[in-house]
């Protein structure tokens, strides 16, 4: 059940990035109060994801420096959503593409990224949360074996962060409500959405607050990265953010995957849109620090993707019924938030359509 159209196809040199919509959804906090949450839906961008924004940026600056010719071989390290848009830029721009994932990466997002012609290695998972450094060892091997491979490097990369200063943060706040936000939330992997979002945001709404949403068991906002059995694909990381700053935040959300899946299944069943792991996480976080602050009353969201591509978010996070369960052990906090995103309702008489 979902109300977002799937997501168009690029065919050209560029991804034909877009304006993507706003959808406002109303959260009852109680005692009369309600937030009201801005989903930014990155879903409608080329290839399904906001990383057809990333994918674009990381060729892009490349072939500024010269370091690409038609030819040579592009390689990155994915857990899906980068690599299906670099394979389909790549075919575009005349490169071959190799795409280093792992495990948890969907089975649909390979299919996709071997049907542009890319070819697709998934390394073993590697216990202590560290599979990514198994990625990047495949990266580097890579590398040392091919001279014409070239890495877009989406951890390191200036134009990662970038894209989001330039494109999607100066498009939130060009169609904020009033033209503010009390907060935004953005989930991280790399870091590079929310850097790019935070040097905007500081710039333009110095007052908004910013809410970083890390996984339980991720470094990428600092701390050891330990086993996540049950893991979202792009949400969180197993090495720390080379992009994320203090002064890139107020506040620091950290959630389990189960208990951002079980917000996804809420949010899908109450409004009807589909939100990838690392979406709901940020809806979540948003709920959870809107009831702490009743100054919080308009909130943005970032949300990469829809959960379309994950099983474990079609059927797993909800028992396949429609109706959540209740993950046990969640924090008290937590488990409050869950039980407010029970009253999610639409807004739609605030949507702002896509813009370019
Ligand atoms: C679904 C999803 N959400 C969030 C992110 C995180 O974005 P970033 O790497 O900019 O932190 C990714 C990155 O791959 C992703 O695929």
């Amino acid at each position: 059940m979902t109300d977002v159209a799937p997501a168009p196809e690029a065919t050209g040199r560029t991804a034909g990035l877009r304006g993507t919509p706003l959808r406002p959804v109303r959260v009852p906090l109680g005692g009369g109060r309600t937030a009201r949450i801005w989903l930014k839906l990155e879903a409608q961008q080329p290839f399904g994801s906001i990383k057809a924004r990333t994918a674009e940026a990381l060729l892009d600056h490349l072939e500024a420096a010269g370091a690409l010719r038609p030819g040579r071989r592009v390689v990155e390290s994915t857990s899906g959503n980068l690599g299906i848009a670099l394979a389909g830029l790549c075919a575009a721009r005349g490169y071959r593409c190799t795409l280093i994932v792992e495990p948890t990466t969907p089975g649909s997002s390979i299919d996709r990224m071997t049907a542009y012609g890319a070819e697709v290695v998934t390394v073993a998972e590697v216990p202590g949360g560290r599979t990514v450094d198994a990625r990047l060892d495949a990266v580097r091997q890579i590398l040392r074996r091919d001279g014409d491979a070239v890495w877009t490097n989406q951890y390191e990369s200036p134009a990662n962060p970038r894209v989001h200063t330039t494109r999607t943060a100066a498009e939130l706040v060009r169609d904020a409500p009033r033209g503010r936000f009390d907060a935004v939330a953005v989930a991280v992997s790399t870091g590079g959405t929310l850097a790019g979002v935070a040097e905007y945001f500081r710039d333009r709404l110095p007052d908004a607050r910013i809410i970083a949403v890390d996984a339980v068991g991720s470094a990428a906002l600092g701390g050891a990265p330990a086993d996540r059995p049950f893991k979202l694909a792009g949400f969180g990381s197993g090495r720390v953010s080379g992009f994320v700053r203090p002064c890139h935040f107020d506040h620091r959300a950290l959630l389990r995957d189960e208990d951002a899946a079980a917000a996804c299944a809420r949010i899908r069943r109450r409004t009807g849109i589909s939100l990838g792991g690392s979406a709901g996480a940020a809806v979540l976080a948003a709920t959870v620090h809107a009831a702490r602050d009743p100054a919080l009353r308009e909130l943005a969201c970032v949300c990469p993707d829809s959960g379309e591509k994950y099983a474990e978010l079609t059927d797993g996070g909800d028992g396949g019924d429609g109706v959540p369960g209740e993950p046990p052990g969640a924090p008290a906090e937590i488990s409050a938030a869950l039980a407010l995103l029970e009253g999610v309702c639409p807004d739609e008489a605030h949507d702002v359509p896509p813009a370019d």
